[in-house]
């Protein structure tokens, strides 16, 4: 036996949520975004699992490899281009497509002289005034990318939306009619949306969705979880009690002693920490599930544990499951009440972590027990 902590990803909710996404943007392909090791989940295992998607999107061209390395024949999109003249032939010779947003890489590919051209993503800046050439600069790059030897015609467009997680912000409707605006009567596919947008924004379905954390059961909007749009949480975060004691009244729990015993209290101690990606910020409260039940976690987080109070568990000993977030545990709400967004803690889970699938042909349970490490 070694310790427990593990992340237990579901395929079948993988599969779930992609088959949501289609059926909220019917008539657009899916560039199922995978990057940052498939935002904590793993790159080979979630790219195999999200297999009915169009292509996927990645931030580095060593992600890439690594899905061509699983056996991905999908198309994958570089968001960020390349960073190198070199990483023009070799995303070309991995059949990958490139998104180009500034000067720089522009002239990159220009210079390059591949023997087979290449798809490129145009990146309009529309304004989330991050990545992208403004409006007034689109027109002259789109005609130097259509000349250019190494880039494939016609052309693909894309722009990133800042505020699509507010429904009905005018921000959004401007950058909706400055893409619009710029692009007018060019022929070329088109991709606006990621998550937020695909849910709330129809307008910006176009061509290629792009969604992300949606794919992982996890709602864009602050203050909703994602099975409030059938979504299925993917990753379930879990160890067990490896101490369960009782203090005494006036007792304190952990560094610095912030949480004190108000009466004898049963406590758990659970091998988490944030060693493991668990919020150092979650304070005194936040609900952690022990047997399937809640209960508060109580002082502060340290590297490699937790301590929760166990007064209304009687039962709970030691190598029982402690689940930290999952299906019945939203990591919305841990992520709300540690200060932060889900995003953060999905791919903040770090590598000592044991990564297991949970396919569905395998009774849950079962799985959960014997991890099948991921490869
Ligand atoms: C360019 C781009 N498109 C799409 C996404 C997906 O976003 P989300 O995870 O909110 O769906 C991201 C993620 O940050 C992104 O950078």
């Amino acid at each position: 036996m070694s310790r427990a902590t593990g992340a237990l990803i579901s395929l079948a909710a993988l599969r779930h949520n992609l088959r949501q996404a289609h059926a909220l943007a019917p008539h657009s392909r899916i560039m199922a975004m995978v990057k940052a090791n498939a935002y904590g989940h793993g790159l080979a295992v979630a790219a195999r699992a999200l297999s009915a998607a169009d292509a996927f999107g990645v931030a580095s061209l060593e992600e890439a490899l690594i899905l061509r390395h699983a056996g991905l024949a999908h198309p994958i999109v570089l968001l960020e281009g390349v960073f190198s003249a070199a990483e023009i032939e070799e995303a070309a010779h991995n059949g990958c497509e490139l998104v180009v947003h500034d000067e720089r890489q522009l002239a990159l590919l220009e210079a390059s002289a591949l023997e087979k051209s290449l798809n490129v993503w145009l990146k309009l800046d529309t304004g989330m005034h991050r990545l992208g050439f403004a409006p007034g600069e689109a027109h002259a790059v789109w005609e130097r990318l259509n000349s250019a030897r190494s880039v494939r015609t016609p052309l693909r467009l894309m722009t990133h939306l800042a505020r699509a997680d507010e429904p009905g912000n005018p921000h959004t409707r401007a950058q909706l009619q400055t893409f619009a605006d710029v692009t007018r009567g060019w022929i070329a596919e088109r991709s606006i949306a990621n998550s937020a947008a695909l849910l709330a924004w129809p307008e910006s379905h176009a061509d290629w969705v792009r969604p992300g954390i949606l794919l992982y059961g996890v709602s864009p909007f602050p203050d909703h979880a994602g099975v409030e749009y059938d979504l299925k949480p993917v990753m379930t975060m879990r160890t067990v009690l490896i101490a369960v004691k009782t203090v005494a009244r006036g007792d304190t729990v952990g560094y610095g002693g912030n949480w004190q015993a108000e009466r004898d209290t049963r406590i758990g101690i659970a091998a988490i920490g944030y060693g493991d990606g668990y919020p150092r910020h979650a304070p005194n409260g936040t609900p952690v599930l022990v047997n399937g039940a809640r209960v508060p976690l109580i002082g502060r987080v340290a590297m490699d544990m937790i301590a929760v109070d166990l007064h209304t568990q009687a039962t709970a000993r030691v190598g029982d499951e402690v689940v930290l977030w999952g299906p019945e545990l939203p990591v919305e709400e841990i992520a709300r009440a540690a200060g932060t967004i889900p995003y953060e803690l999905l791919c903040g889970v770090t590598q000592r972590v044991k990564f297991g699938v949970v396919d569905e042909h395998q009774p849950e349970r079962a799985a959960a027990q014997a991890p099948q490490q991921i490869k």
